[in-house]
């Protein structure tokens, strides 16, 4: 068993955690700050997204130096105290690895630009498709789009050439294929290392490897492609992150690695995270958040429907059971929050609702990550108009959307359930008029239900969805079942009840959840009555149905 099989683990998103000197921006001394309150919440692993120097086009994913901390979030020593102050509590730190791509202000970019520099290699340069003139319509060398929308190829008229982009055009994608890059990426890691980093969290990872020469796929409304299975899982995939853990010592060490993957199924991933392949410790996967999309674009909706959820969820935990390793996560930087995705942030349902999506997650087996704010059932931004919203994604697809003609009532609808700011308002500290994040002007706008939602009020309150969290993760440490026992998905067809079992030798747990804000009953069956524990439960007075947004973990004898 490695480490991390035991761990529960949480993200920072720098930016709206915490803001120490009053610029409306969450930075280092800001968390360092709360680092008590990352304790009490028996917290094992922190993975930080990106502090580094960035031009922030992407909120630090497109990096400029990646030996060096960004100006607004502080400085390398602040990141120093914040890894011992880590280390002295028991946390481990997990750094973000965004190397699939760069930004375009990064000096091997810029270098990158002349066609004669030594660097031109580093990046992917192409020229205009054959019998097309560089810089006119449809001269990209292929047809591939970029995942904020619009060609994932910008020309360089000063060299007549095209570099590929697979995010923002001020995102370009590293060559891989060069050994030099491989190196320079290696050496960086291991300088990390060095300064104390447990792990990393790796950005996009199977980007890395490209299928050459790059390939026209099929085309959406607006003649671009955005299936990313085109240029996902390269063929050099494996060999790349065997080389990366051999040369950075990512197994030798114990060092913590999860790779973020689209496109990806259960018998990839256990192929990428099998213990022999010495490759990942675990994967976040997409499956299970595009279910509630009717096309390739997010912004497209469509309803969820629980039966594809608990299969897709099952698949991994069935594909996994004996080699490699789940990451177990709802809700991230790119998501929207989970309790208004999947439960249900009503006022009379909120707390019940993210309870229950928390006990479900967090008894699966693998390993949990909370988003910050996640712990205290924090919702979505609720925004009404399209100046309120900063990401990049965002606002691309909104720009693109109207001017293709959709409605602007429509886009607004789908960027307040799908936007990426959603999960990236201010965290909510207390009921004071900025939450507690800042003393000055916060970036995002705070959520006004922070008068309600918050970590003062929540602290104080046994009942609270941040005191159950707190049980969830002691569960976990404390139950070998809840660390390694098998699953076994009970009801697949039920559109309400979620439910399952962990087993390991005699030791057997039932989790039965009802993802409704409808009463629901039990099948005989799952009634424990008198004849189980119930380890931890939603609601105290436990009849033999389930109250909406119930749920229960009970141990059989
Ligand atoms: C990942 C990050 C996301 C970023 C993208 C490009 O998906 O989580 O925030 O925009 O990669 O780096
Ligand atoms: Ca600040």
């Amino acid at each position: 068993m490695a480490w991390w099989h035991s761990a529960v683990a949480y993200q920072i998103y720098p930016r709206s955690f915490a803001d120490s000197n009053g610029d409306g921006i969450g930075d280092l001394r800001g968390i360092i700050n709360h680092l008590d309150y990352l304790s009490q919440l028996g917290i094992d692993v922190l993975w930080l997204a990106p502090v580094y120097s960035s031009p922030m086009v992407d909120n630090g994913y497109d990096i400029a130096d990646y030996c060096d901390v960004d100006p607004l979030f502080g400085t390398l020593a602040d990141l120093d105290e914040l890894i011992s102050g880590l280390h002295a509590r028991g946390i481990r730190l997990v750094m973000d690895l965004v190397v699939n791509h760069t930004s375009d202000q990064h000096p091997w970019f810029i270098e990158s630009r002349n066609p004669a520099s030594p660097k031109r290699d580093w990046y992917i340069w192409r020229p205009a498709r054959r019998g097309h003139e560089p810089g006119t319509p449809q001269a990209e060398p292929s047809n591939a789009g970029s995942a904020f929308g619009g060609p994932g190829w910008e020309y360089d008229p000063a060299s007549g050439e095209y570099y590929l982009h697979l995010f923002s055009r001020h995102q370009p994608d590293l060559n891989w294929e060069n050994p030099e890059v491989r190196a320079e990426i290696y050496q960086m890691m291991r300088w990390w290392v060095d300064r104390g980093v447990d792990g990393f969290r790796m950005d996009v990872i199977n980007l890395i490897s490209k299928t050459y020469p790059p390939q026209d796929g099929p085309v959406g409304p607006d003649g671009l492609c955005y299936d990313a299975a085109l240029v996902a899982n390269g063929p050099r995939m494996h060999e790349f992150l065997k080389e990366m853990n051999r040369e950075v010592g990512i197994s030798e060490r114990e060092l913590f690695t999860v790779g973020e993957m689209g496109n990806v199924d259960a018998g990839l991933v256990r192929s990428y995270t099998a213990e022999q392949s010495a490759e990942l410790g675990m994967v976040f996967t997409f499956e299970h958040v595009l279910l509630d999309q009717a096309s390739a674009l997010k912004w497209d909706l469509a309803e969820l429907k629980l039966s594809r959820l608990k299969k897709t969820l099952a698949s991994y935990q069935y594909g996994l059971a004996d080699e490699g390793w789940n990451a177990l996560y709802l809700e991230n930087h790119d998501q929207p929050r989970s309790v208004s995705r999947f439960g249900d942030d009503s006022p009379q349902f909120r707390v019940a609702s993210a309870k229950t999506v928390a006990t479900t997650l967090h008894l699966l087996k693998g390993t949990p990550f909370v988003y910050q704010g996640q712990e205290l059932g924090m919702t979505n931004a609720g925004f009404t108009s399209v100046e309120q919203y900063q990401d990049v994604d965002s606002l691309s697809f909104y720009q693109q959307a109207v001017s293709a003609g959709l409605p602007a009532e429509t886009a607004l609808v789908a960027l307040s359930v799908k936007s990426r700011d959603n999960a990236r308002t201010p965290m909510q500290w207390d009921a004071d008029s900025q939450a507690g994040f800042t003393t000055g002007f916060p970036w995002l706008p705070v959520n006004p239900n922070h008068v309600q939602i918050n970590v003062a009020t929540e602290l104080s309150d046994p009942d609270s969805v941040l005191s159950h969290y707190r049980k969830l993760i002691e569960l976990r440490h404390n139950l070998v079942v809840v660390q390694q026992g098998r699953f076994e998905l009970l009801l697949p067809e039920d559109e309400q009840l979620f439910c399952f079992t962990r087993s390991l030798g005699s030791e057997r747990l039932v989790v039965v959840a009802n993802w409704s804000s409808n009463p629901v009953d039990l099948p005989s069956e799952l009634q424990f009555a008198a004849d189980a524990e119930l380890l931890l439960g939603t609601h105290s007075d436990a009849e033999l149905g389930l109250a909406a947004w119930e749920s229960r973990v009970y141990r059989l004898a």
